[in-house]
């Protein structure tokens, strides 16, 4: 297994290098990703990845540089994993470990059991075989995984909304005590794992919340293994709970981790600007709870962008859940995110950690921000300056921005000015330096870099500010 593990990290670290440049060249944008900022804070930023994401250069160039907790999306569950009774199958949940170690990225298991993307043999099983059948899929899967996954969520979604457990084929064979054997069984399989449960619509203090308090305290006080609770977080805009954090805190008082674990906050579509404004405040609320929580070792996105989101497959007429927009650029839940963990990438210092939807919001729809680009370009044999001058041409303030450009083939930036530039060929991202975040009404700011060239001079093209093309 070993074996096979390595070869397919190297050929992931290989098409890695083949596809782009994005994950290996990032200069100083670096100190602003989402992963050093919460690794800052000692806490950690995750992503979920279906296997097919992995040939996405893009998406991956964005999710190696911003996440360095990874969850399978979907190629750990008992539908991959024993689609037939003791034949099991970890090839996809191995492609998605190795990408994760060649990218110094943890993992976490997801999951064991789980009534839902559960193989009809499981359900249509006498009840007298299902304890034994669930007992062995979660010893030879924990056990497979062992020493290679951060946490295991054993049981994923076992609550009714009234706080009532689930009455699926494993309660309906077993009874409550289903939840602590799964537990103890992973536990000796791989007693490193941190064991969670993980359930939606328990982010905040009501009756399903209730149920997974109650539930917890009851498996400690059996010395059952349990070792975190995970608040899924899948929100609609606007309805972050106000009482997630005393939610979270008292669960770390019973001395139990929690983790933020698939936050996505849907939008009914098309999003408004203020959409996005609001769902940065949201995602600026969810960090900064998990933040305000010791024991909260960490939130992870489902999934890396709006392109790859579960949303508008699940919830209809829903989407633009993600912080990075269908061409993977930072939306305004991005830098609300940074900001929330401190830094300041990609908006003014003075920017306040919660977004207000009014003066600081960013001007043009989509989130992107009406702009102008003017450039000059000043050409040696091997090389050349550009400078670049971005006006804000919007009725609202520009409150830290992104511009996304495309160099000409063979030219490589060795030097920028006013701006981080990353990576250094192809289509450069420029973030605003911490002085220059802010562009009011009609205002502008220079930037510029210098790059080698091999004969194509040319200036850059395809200007797009936050995401919003620019005129020149
Ligand atoms: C989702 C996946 O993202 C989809 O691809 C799949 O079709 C359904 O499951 N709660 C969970 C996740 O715990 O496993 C779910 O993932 C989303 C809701």
């Amino acid at each position: 297994m070993h074996n096979r593990r390595l070869a397919a990290a190297l050929a992931v670290v290989a098409s890695a290098a083949l596809a782009g440049s994005l994950a290996l060249v990032r200069p100083a944008a670096a100190d602003t990703s989402l992963k050093q900022l919460a690794e800052g804070k000692g806490k950690y930023f995750g992503t979920a990845l279906v296997q097919s994401n992995l040939s996405n250069s893009t998406l991956v160039g964005v999710a190696t540089s911003q996440f360095d907790m990874m969850t399978p999306g979907n190629e750990m569950k008992w539908d991959t994993t024993e689609p037939s009774n003791g034949s099991f199958n970890f090839g996809p949940g191995d492609a998605l470990v190795a990408f994760a170690q060649a990218h110094s990225m943890r993992v976490r298991g997801h999951n064991l059991v789980w009534h839902s993307q559960l193989p009809g043999w499981v359900s249509s099983l006498p009840s007298n075989q299902v304890q034994a059948a669930m007992e062995t899929h979660v010893t030879t899967e924990a056990t497979h995984y062992k020493g290679e996954v951060y946490s295991w969520d054993v049981v994923n979604e076992p609550f009714n909304e009234d706080g009532t457990l689930r009455q699926d084929a494993f309660y309906n064979a077993m009874g409550t005590g289903y939840i602590a054997d799964a537990i103890r069984t992973a536990h000796a399989a791989d007693p490193n794992a941190k064991l969670y449960l993980n359930d939606y619509n328990i982010e905040g203090e009501n009756a399903k919340s209730n149920g997974m308090y109650s539930l917890v305290q009851s498996l400690l006080a059996q010395g059952v293994p349990i070792g975190g609770v995970g608040l899924e977080s899948h929100f609609i805009l606007g309805q972050v709970p106000s009482t997630m954090l005393a939610n979270m805190q008292r669960f770390a008082a019973l001395g139990l981790d929690v983790a933020v674990t698939e936050l996505d906050d849907r939008i009914q579509l098309p999003a408004s600007s203020a959409n996005l404004q609001q769902q940065a405040t949201d995602y600026s609320t969810v960090v900064s709870d998990c933040l305000a929580v010791t024991r909260c070792v960490g939130v992870s996105q489902w999934g890396v962008g709006d392109a790859d989101s579960w949303i508008p497959g699940a919830f209809s007429g829903y989407g633009a859940a993600t912080m990075y927009d269908q061409n993977y650029q930072p939306k305004p839940a991005y830098t609300a995110s940074v900001n929330a963990l401190g830094g300041s990438g990609g908006s003014s210092s003075s920017s306040p950690s919660t977004p207000t939807s009014s003066s600081s919001s960013s001007g043009g729809g989509g989130g992107g921000a009406a702009c102008k680009v003017s450039d000059t370009v000043d050409a040696w044999n091997t090389g050349l300056t550009e400078n670049i001058t971005i006006s804000d041409t919007g009725s609202a303030a520009v409150n830290g921005w992104r511009l996304v450009f495309t160099l000409a083939p063979g030219q490589t930036i060795t030097n920028g000015w006013n701006a981080t530039y990353s990576p250094s060929s192809g289509q450069v991202t420029a973030t605003n330096a911490s002085y220059d975040g802010a562009i009011a009404p009609g205002g502008s700011v220079s930037i510029g870099f210098q790059a080698t060239h091999t004969g194509n001079a040319a200036a850059p093209a395809s200007f797009s500010l936050n995401g919003q093309a620019c005129s020149s």
